[in-house]
């Protein structure tokens, strides 16, 4: 039998690379925990109509790319394609809203779409995202804005571009619908897409293809058709974008693959990625609550994508500093030294000294090679002579430098070498 290997469309994170995915994911969801978002985790999976009334029946999201499973019992789930909707879900549940708010979350975790994998588009991956419910207030767009700028910057990330626009709300994007549907309609499009005209035709915008793309051109853009109301609004988010010193491009074309936006809508997207450059996205929500039996509930948030972030700072060569190797490597000779190597080691890390152990019963040469290309700075050597004097030797594995360190001094030791 072959040996089995992951699903299409999903890989493993083995170190040494896991290091940096983990860094990535802390790295975008730091700015959060200094704006007050609290942690929030919902399950895998939710009951699939949760996501075909929230995310929308009609998107590629739910129609094409949702895993969706029945219980025995008969009840319809699906693993979580994303995950605003199941947050709201859990912040109404959990009464969150009938306490003071905005209610601030932030969550990280798996996601999973049916799509068809190519680099940078996976049928599992990781995001980290923010939503702040229960506020319409430009400020608090802004805010969101400005932390996933400052998260990607934070990475050493630069080559990205933030792209903002208003889709406007339930009075005026109505009309503009109408207005894109009429003008939709007069052109040369196969089945498929006239059909998307009547139950989504912002989705006809995002069409890839050149013969539609070139039609498109004159198409009627929503920037045109927002009422005064969401125009105050937009101008008031991208004031306060800009004062915070953080440049974006207005795209009047900029529509999402999710059904419940509603005003600002964003896109972070980095040139070095090919066709899957979206690295982050999101945008308000002012009605998506009802859509799934909750009150009124103004929201906005936003999710990025943490698998495309790493490939972005591939690209751009951006070393993290991931110190994630223990320091320390010991090193025992014999039995007893083993057994007293080993206590070392345990209060060592007990006091927070990262520190590793030749496991294995290796002699001196192999285990100093195991010591070495663990990336240890210090191996800590005991042979039976030592052992017997209270001494352990400290060898400094770049110079090769070795000096005795009394056993019950090791931390002190170690501190002044390894920090
Ligand atoms: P989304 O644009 O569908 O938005 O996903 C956000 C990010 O997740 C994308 O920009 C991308 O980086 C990453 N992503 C999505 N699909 C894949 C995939 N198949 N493979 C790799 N990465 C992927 C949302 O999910 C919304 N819930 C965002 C939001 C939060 N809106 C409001 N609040």
């Amino acid at each position: 039998m072959n040996a089995f290997s992951a699903p299409k469309g999903t890989y493993d994170l083995l170190p040494p690379n896991s290091a940096e995915f983990l860094a990535v994911r802390e790295a975008l969801a730091a700015p959060l925990l200094r704006a007050g978002y609290g942690y929030v985790e919902t399950p895998g999976f939710e009951h699939a109509e949760l996501f075909a009334r929230g995310v929308g029946e009609s998107t590629d999201i739910v129609s094409k790319e949702m895993y969706t499973l029945s219980t025995r019992g008969g009840t319809e789930l699906a693993l979580r394609p994303e995950g605003t909707a199941s947050v709201l879900r859990a912040a109404l549940q959990g009464s969150l809203h009938r306490g003071a708010l905005p209610v601030k979350l932030w969550y990280s975790g798996s996601y999973y779409r049916y799509e068809r994998p190519q680099a940078g588009r996976y049928r599992h991956f990781s995001q980290v995202g923010a939503e702040a419910l229960g506020a319409e207030d430009p400020a608090l767009d802004a805010e969101l804005l400005i932390l996933a700028d400052d998260a990607y910057r934070s990475l050493g990330l630069r080559g990205f571009r933030l792209l903002l626009n208003s889709l406007g709300d339930r009075e005026c994007r109505p009309v503009y619908r109408a207005a894109l549907q009429d003008f939709l309609r007069q052109l040369d499009l196969d089945e498929d897409t006239r059909h998307r005209i009547d139950i989504n035709p912002l989705r006809v915008l995002d069409d890839k293809r050149e013969s539609v793309r070139e039609q498109l051109a004159g198409a009627p853009l929503v920037g045109d058709y927002l009422c005064e109301s969401c125009k105050t609004y937009h101008e008031q988010v991208r004031e306060l974008v800009r004062a915070a010193g953080v440049t974006f491009e207005d795209d009047p074309r900029l529509v999402r693959g999710l059904d419940y936006y509603t005003r600002t809508t964003f896109e972070f997207v980095h040139d070095g990625l090919g066709s899957q450059s979206a690295i982050g996205g999101g945008g308000r929500y002012d009605g998506l609550s009802e859509m799934i039996g909750g009150p009124a509930l103004p929201s906005v948030g936003w999710a990025l994508g943490v698998d495309r972030t790493v490939l972005a700072l591939r690209k751009e060569d951006v070393e993290l500093d991931l110190s994630t190797t223990p320091r320390v490597f010991a090193v025992p000779l014999g039995d007893e030294a083993r057994r007293v190597l080993f206590g070392v080691v345990t209060a060592l890390r007990r006091e927070g000294i990262a520190a590793d152990f030749a496991y294995g019963g290796k002699g001196l040469k192999n285990a100093m090679k195991s010591a070495n290309r663990s990336g240890a700075a210090v191996a800590l050597v005991l042979g039976e002579r030592d052992l017997a004097e209270g001494l352990v030797q400290l060898k400094d594995l770049a110079t090769g430098e070795q000096s005795p360190v009394p056993l019950d001094r090791v931390a002190t030791a170690l501190r002044g070498k390894v920090g």
